[in-house]
């Protein structure tokens, strides 16, 4: 089974997606864990282009280029062994999060997105989690957190609720695999909106 988990800047998926994790190591399965941009070597080198420096710093057709690149080195690498050898793959962020940020800053680019989705990568998770918060809430958690990993973040408001309204389009056009999942409250309540969604 291949799960990932999606949403804005600090909506929690993260955590969401290990506490999934761990109930189904509990419930014996084989569970590996991974993350985008990222989860392999490479993916993680090109990972640091992405995240840090300035907003500007690609345009739109290169940064999506470089996050499917580094999509296809995680599924080469982490995501299709892992599958091959019978495992659970959970990952936080995939291919919705390239059509919505990179189509939310332009519009024309979510057909990029998608045809190189289905040139270079090809497959789509069997079930997607779009965990959804107040996007005034997910900013202040977010850079709370601090460091330099904040090139999205640092966008502001507009941009974060854009990226919110995007999310739950994609739910509603697509409800046999994406979930929209209430982010409020605690940690373990919202697992447990997980849980019974899946
Ligand atoms: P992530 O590590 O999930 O950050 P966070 O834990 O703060 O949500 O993702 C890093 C940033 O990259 C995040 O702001 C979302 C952005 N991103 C895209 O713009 N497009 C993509 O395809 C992916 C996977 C992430």
């Amino acid at each position: 089974m291949f799960i990932s988990f999606e949403g804005i800047d600090g909506c929690g998926k993260s955590t969401q997606a290990r506490l999934l994790a761990d109930t189904l190591r509990d419930g014996g399965r084989d569970v590996v864990l991974t993350r985008e941009p990222g989860g392999s070597p490479g993916a993680e080198e090109i990972r640091r282009l992405l995240v840090q420096g300035a907003g500007e710093r690609w345009s739109g057709e290169t940064e999506v280029l470089l996050f499917t690149a580094a999509r296809r080195d995680h599924l080469e690498r982490t995501i299709r062994p892992a599958l091959d050898a019978g495992r659970v793959v959970i990952t936080d962020r995939f291919t919705d999060s390239t059509r919505v940020y990179q189509g939310a800053a332009r519009g024309e680019l979510r057909d990029l997105v998608d045809r190189l989705h289905d040139l270079a990568i090809g497959i789509w998770p069997d079930r997607t989690f779009v965990i959804d918060i107040d996007p005034a809430t997910g900013l202040s958690r977010g850079m709370a957190r601090g460091g330099v990993e904040d090139r999205f973040e640092r966008l502001g408001l507009a941009f974060q609720e854009r990226l919110a309204a995007g999310f739950r389009e994609l739910a509603a056009a697509q409800p046999d695999r994406i979930r929209l999942i209430d982010g409020r409250g605690s940690p373990d309540q919202v697992a447990a909106r997980v849980r019974a969604a899946l």
